[in-house]
Parts: C-alpha cells; structure tokens; sequence
C-alpha cells in the first residue's frame, strides 16, 4: 500500500458490538471501511456517520451473498485487510440444545468463517491482511457453551491452517476474552475481566499492525485459558468438571 492512500477494511459484522467499534477506529485513523452484515439499515446508519464508507449487505452463511459482495468489492479495486467478525451465540448444556439452532450456529460461525477463508484472498492486494475472529471459548471445552464453543474451535483451526497455507498473505486470528455486547448479554454468569467493545477494538488494531498470528485479550484471562489448555488432560478436566452445574 502507498502511505499516501488511505488503507481500505472490508469488516464483516461492522453492524454491531465490536466490529462496530472497529469501523470507528479504523475509520478514525483515515481509513476507508466497507461494512458488512445482514442489517441493511444499521450499515447504512453507520456509514452516513463514519463519512469514509460503503456498505455491502450479506449473510455470510449464503455464500452466494458473499461472493456477490466481494465482487462488488473488487470491481473498485483489492483491500489492504479483512476482518470478519460475525458469528451467533446461544450457548447451552449439550444435553438441552436444539438442534436446528446449534446447526445454524455451525452454519454461521465456522461454514461462514470457511466462505471468508476462500472467497477473502481474492478480494485481498498482495500480502494483504485476513483476520478470523475465534474465541477464548474455543480454546477448551468448557461445561455449559456449546455449540458455540465448538464452531469457535473450528475457526482457530481453520485460521491455523490458513495461515499454513497461505505464506502471500497476512493471516491472523482473533480471539476476544468477555466483551460488553448484545451477545454477552445473554450471559447469566459473572464474567470475568470484560471490556468495553472499544477497549477490544483498540487491542485488536494495535494487535493487527505488529506481528504474530494470534490477538488475544485481555491477557490476565486469555493465558490462564492457555494455560488450562496445555495441561494433561488428567488435569484440566479435573478443573473443568469442577465448573459444571451437573451433579
Ligand atoms: N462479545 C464477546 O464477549 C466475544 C467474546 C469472544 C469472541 N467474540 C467474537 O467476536 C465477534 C463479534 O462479536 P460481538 O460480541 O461483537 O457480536 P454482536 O454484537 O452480536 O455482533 C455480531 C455482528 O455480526 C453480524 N452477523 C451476525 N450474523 C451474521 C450473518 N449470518 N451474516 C453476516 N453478519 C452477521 C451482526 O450483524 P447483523 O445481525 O446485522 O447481521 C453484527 O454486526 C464474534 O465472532 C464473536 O464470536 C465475542
């Protein structure tokens, strides 16, 4: 990119939360954004706000919308990032999941993921930015959070082999502790360390302008996870037995 000409963002999930708080930030520092999401008129509202904008509505779990948008895209030239953040969530006890709900949830968070995984490095200039938006919840399978934990599992997977593959481009892999959104409002737990939507978005700019694969936040959860993670199994499901509600 010439340093001259403003960086060009295509975020998928600008409508809400934290990729809403992304296109403001981004936006703040100059650059162009393209939103996207399925909410047409939050786009739009969103864009006349930010000046600097457009809006490509799609659901990312019809490619088709996908492939539409991103040749939309394209047609005015490649983007220097994208960052796609949309997902569902409504977790549950396994047990208690219905499973029409849960499909979707896979169909959206990980099918979804994978149209952005293929259809993303065509939209993308040489040695342009693709960042995937997993989850601290995907790290370990934890009582009461799925199936959204699962999908999120399988975009840290997808990202991870992206990133194997694809040495042209700048792969990246997001992965967020508790944020204050409309989807952690549906917590009935206390949740520890959360942030504000624009404390996540300004550890993921400053996180996507150094190096590495993985933005992770806030540290003091991320790495305990991480470190429950690598423990035996013998030991980490010692600890996360202990957190089920299931006698
Ligand atoms: N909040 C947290 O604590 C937290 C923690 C870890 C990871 N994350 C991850 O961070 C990302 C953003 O989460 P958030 O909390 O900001 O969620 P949010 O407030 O619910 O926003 C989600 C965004 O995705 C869009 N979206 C949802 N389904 C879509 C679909 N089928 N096609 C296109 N767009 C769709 C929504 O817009 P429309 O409804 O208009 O389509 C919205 O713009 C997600 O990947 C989430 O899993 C969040």
């Amino acid at each position: 990119m010439n340093s001259s000409t403003p960086e060009r963002i295509w975020i998928i999930g600008a409508s809400d939360g934290i990729g809403l708080a992304l296109a403001k930030a981004y936006s703040a520092q100059g650059a162009h954004v393209i939103l996207s999401a399925r909410s047409q008129d939050a786009l739009d509202k969103l864009a006349a706000q930010l000046g600097n904008a457009s809006v490509q509505v799609l659901d990312v779990s019809d490619r088709a919308t996908v492939q539409t948008a991103a040749d939309a895209i394209l047609a005015v030239g490649p983007v220097d990032r994208i960052i796609h953040l949309a997902a569902m969530y409504d977790p549950g006890r396994i047990a208690d999941l219905d499973p029409d709900k849960a499909a979707q949830i896979v169909t959206v968070n990980l099918t979804g993921s994978f149209h952005i995984a293929q259809i993303g490095p065509k939209v993308l200039r040489k040695g342009g930015q693709l960042a995937l938006t997993g989850s601290v919840a995907g790290y370990v399978g934890l009582p009461q959070g799925q199936i959204y934990s699962a999908s999120k599992a399988g975009v840290i997977n997808l990202a991870e082999s992206l990133r194997a593959e694809r040495k042209d481009l700048d792969i990246r892999l997001i992965c967020p502790g508790f944020v204050e959104t409309r989807l952690t409002q549906m917590n009935e737990f206390k949740m520890p360390a959360i942030m504000k939507p624009e404390a996540a978005a300004k550890a993921i700019v400053k996180g996507l302008a150094s190096g590495g694969f993985e933005v992770h936040f806030p540290h003091r959860l991320t790495r305990s996870l991480k470190f429950i993670r690598a423990l035996p199994y013998g030991l980490s499901m010692r600890l996360t037995r202990r957190l089920s509600t299931e006698e």
